[in-house]
């Protein structure tokens, strides 16, 4: 039996990689700040799919949060074949607006857990020969948006790069870029959805299935729907100075009410 650890398990598209992984017979570590929402979904997880479901609380805003999963990844005794980086959030207002503290934070549990995890993930699956590291990015990695869109490129590029330095190695990386997914994100970061046509949004379990078929085939970035891919097709040949102007105005009609 295979073992997955996923940050931000408890919510959206984290919980929908749980459910998925158990329902397929993967055990789980199950990483968020809540341990009574853990322990919940660990004894649901267990009694419905008979898994092992390990809880470990952690805030991944704190060196301490961050060195506990660390540790948890490199236990040799108790190997994890799939590490999911799925912990994040949204910070309410635009540049200027956030405050730095909250903008640290970000850069904190987006980039470097993403990096020590990984890293710590990484090397003790390059031992055995196998493993898997799927990083969730966003689509917002790929046009000028803040401090949110800035961490997320940069997850984007650091797993791509990762995943290439590893080739040959048995370890696949992949980054993951959704587009709109019902979750508990913009409630949390007191976001307005009203206005996000309903085409715009994703099933998080479908994104779940769509996601671990393209690390199955080897991806190292996934954009899992086609109108996300015809979209960042689009972003891709718009000159830069045009996108900000959109995702600005997108920015001020779905952002922070
Ligand atoms: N929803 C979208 O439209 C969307 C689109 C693109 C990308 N994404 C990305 O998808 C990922 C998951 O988002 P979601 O929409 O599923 O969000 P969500 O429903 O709000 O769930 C967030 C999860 O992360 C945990 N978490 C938050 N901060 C944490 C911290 N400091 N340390 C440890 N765990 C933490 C939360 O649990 P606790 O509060 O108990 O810690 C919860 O389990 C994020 O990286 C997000 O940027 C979301």
């Amino acid at each position: 039996m295979t073992t997955a650890l996923i940050t931000g398990s408890t919510a959206g598209i984290g919980a929908a990689f749980a459910r998925r992984l158990a329902a397929d017979g993967h055990n789980l570590v199950l990483v968020a700040r809540d341990t009574e929402r853990l322990q919940d979904q660990a004894t649901e997880l267990h009694d419905r799919h008979g898994i092992e479901a390990e809880v470990l609380t952690a805030d991944l805003a704190t060196d301490d949060g961050i060195a506990a999963v660390e540790e948890r990844l490199k236990d040799r005794k108790a190997a994890v074949d799939l590490l999911v980086n799925n912990a994040g959030f949204g910070n309410k207002g635009r540049y200027l607006e956030v405050s730095m503290a909250d903008e640290l934070t970000m850069l904190k549990v987006h980039c470097e857990a993403v990096l020590r995890l990984t890293s710590a993930a990484a090397s003790a699956m390059r031992e055995r020969g196998r493993g898997g590291v799927v990083n969730v990015a966003s689509v917002a990695a790929f046009v000028p948006r803040g401090t949110y869109g800035a961490s997320k490129a940069w997850v984007v590029q650091f797993t791509q790069g990762a995943a290439k330095d590893l080739a040959g190695t048995g370890v696949r990386l992949m980054a993951l870029c959704p587009g709109f997914v019902r979750t508990e994100f913009h409630q949390r970061a007191g976001m307005g959805t009203d206005n996000i046509p309903n085409w715009m949004w994703l099933d998080a379990d479908k994104l779940v299935s769509a996601a671990l078929t393209d690390l199955s085939r080897g991806k190292s970035l996934s954009i899992p729907d086609p109108r996300y891919k015809a979209l960042m097709g689009v972003v891709k040949v718009t000159p830069r100075s045009l996108l900000g102007g959109v995702t600005s105005r997108t920015g001020r009609k779905y952002g922070p009410q």
